[in-house]
């Protein structure tokens, strides 16, 4: 037997906006009832543009509201894992974006609160129900590109973000390259176990000053001896540039065609096609797919299909790579008994 589960939205922000109106578009898989948001009027704003019935600016009681049976986490990054703590104690399923938090400590909290109290914990790692990633993944696992040797995976955002952004946002690494992190270990399917990082403040001086950078290539080598290398930019001139290379033995495949309209124009200019310019239009199709998933997953009492472990692993390796960083030199992600036993 399926339910539909009552849903308050927590944060009704840049992303919040995205999940309400995929929540108020999949009536069929929940019920949207609550909209809370600190400043009350984006909560009221959203309600209203949703038929939502509740709109409210305390995030704590709306989690703790009886009616609601999970909790979509969309406020800004540091309120996550208290509210994953909250909604837990409550019983309540949660959807967290990303990142769980900035350190493993509140990390490891959050998810010792899921676990022991038994809720499902998905975290909004979108790329993994984007249909072109979808294919790669399914491309792999059928064996059409042979055994994967190389993955090179591209994100470069339009332009910086604000400073008090980049101030609180927990850096590159944390921040913006965790979904890296995971889609290229989800990709891969398996963990890696070295990592090295060179990158710089090339053309920020917010980032500089905020001793962050906006430049960077992270190197990863896993066990089967595949390698993959992450690049990411905080300033693209052309918009959002997201581009994957999957190479394998058997064949290679590219995800990252960005556009809207399925054109390409020929003209005395020369050949143009449209860009989608950032990541709410590039992921549209996925985050509307991440919450189908994780409706039908409580409505079928089934567990979710990206979890807080996957969560936390992301972090690592973006503390792993900041640690890189700081010793300009190659990093063992193997634990130390394993380094131990090959010494
Ligand atoms: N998965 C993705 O692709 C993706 C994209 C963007 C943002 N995010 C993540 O989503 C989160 C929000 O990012 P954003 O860009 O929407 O930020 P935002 O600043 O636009 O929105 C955050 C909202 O949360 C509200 N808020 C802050 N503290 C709150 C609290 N204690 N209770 C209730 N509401 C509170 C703010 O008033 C604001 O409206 C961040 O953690 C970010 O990392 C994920």
């Amino acid at each position: 037997m399926t339910t539909r589960p009552r849903i308050a939205l927590i944060g009704c922000g840049r992303i919040g906006q995205v999940h309400a109106r995929n929540l108020a578009s999949l009536r069929e898989l929940c019920d949207f009832a609550i909209a809370a948001d600190f400043f009350l009027e984006a909560a009221e704003k959203t309600a209203s543009a949703y038929g939502v019935p509740r709109a409210m600016s305390d995030g704590e009681a709306a989690i703790a509201d009886p009616e609601i049976d999970a909790v979509i986490i969309a406020s800004s990054t540091e309120t996550h894992a208290p509210y994953i703590e909250l909604a837990s104690h409550y019983g309540k399923s949660i959807f967290t974006e990303k990142p769980i938090a900035l350190d493993l400590d509140a990390t490891d909290r959050a998810l010792t609160a899921a676990d022991s109290a038994g809720v499902r914990l998905q975290v909004g790692f979108q790329r993994r129900f984007d249909p072109g990633y979808v294919a790669a993944k399914n491309a792999i696992l059928n064996g059409e590109l042979g055994a994967v040797e190389m993955i090179h995976d591209v994100m470069r955002d339009p332009q910086p973000p604000p400073a008090a952004y980049i101030a609180q946002s927990g850096g590159l690494y944390r921040d913006m390259a965790i979904h890296n992190f995971d889609s290229v270990r989800w990709l891969m399917g398996e963990d890696p176990i070295e990592i090295f990082v060179m990158a710089g403040a090339l053309f920020s001086d917010d980032i500089r000053a905020a001793n962050d950078v906006d430049t960077s290539v992270v190197t990863l080598r896993f066990p089967s001896g595949a390698i993959a290398t992450i690049e990411n930019s905080r300033r693209s001139g052309f918009g959002y540039d997201v581009r994957t290379e999957i190479f394998g033995s058997g064949g290679g495949l590219m995800v990252g065609e960005s556009r809207d309209l399925p054109i390409r124009r020929y003209t005395s200019a020369g050949v143009i096609e449209d860009h989608q310019y950032f990541f709410l239009e590039r992921f549209r199709d996925a985050y509307r797919q991440e919450m189908i998933s994780f409706l039908t997953a409580i409505g079928e009492d089934a567990a979710v299909s990206v979890t807080g472990e996957d969560g936390r692993t992301a972090l690592r390796l973006a503390m792993a790579a900041e640690e890189s960083l700081r010793q300009g030199r190659p990093v063992s992600l193997l634990p130390t008994e394993v380094l131990h036993a090959q010494s």
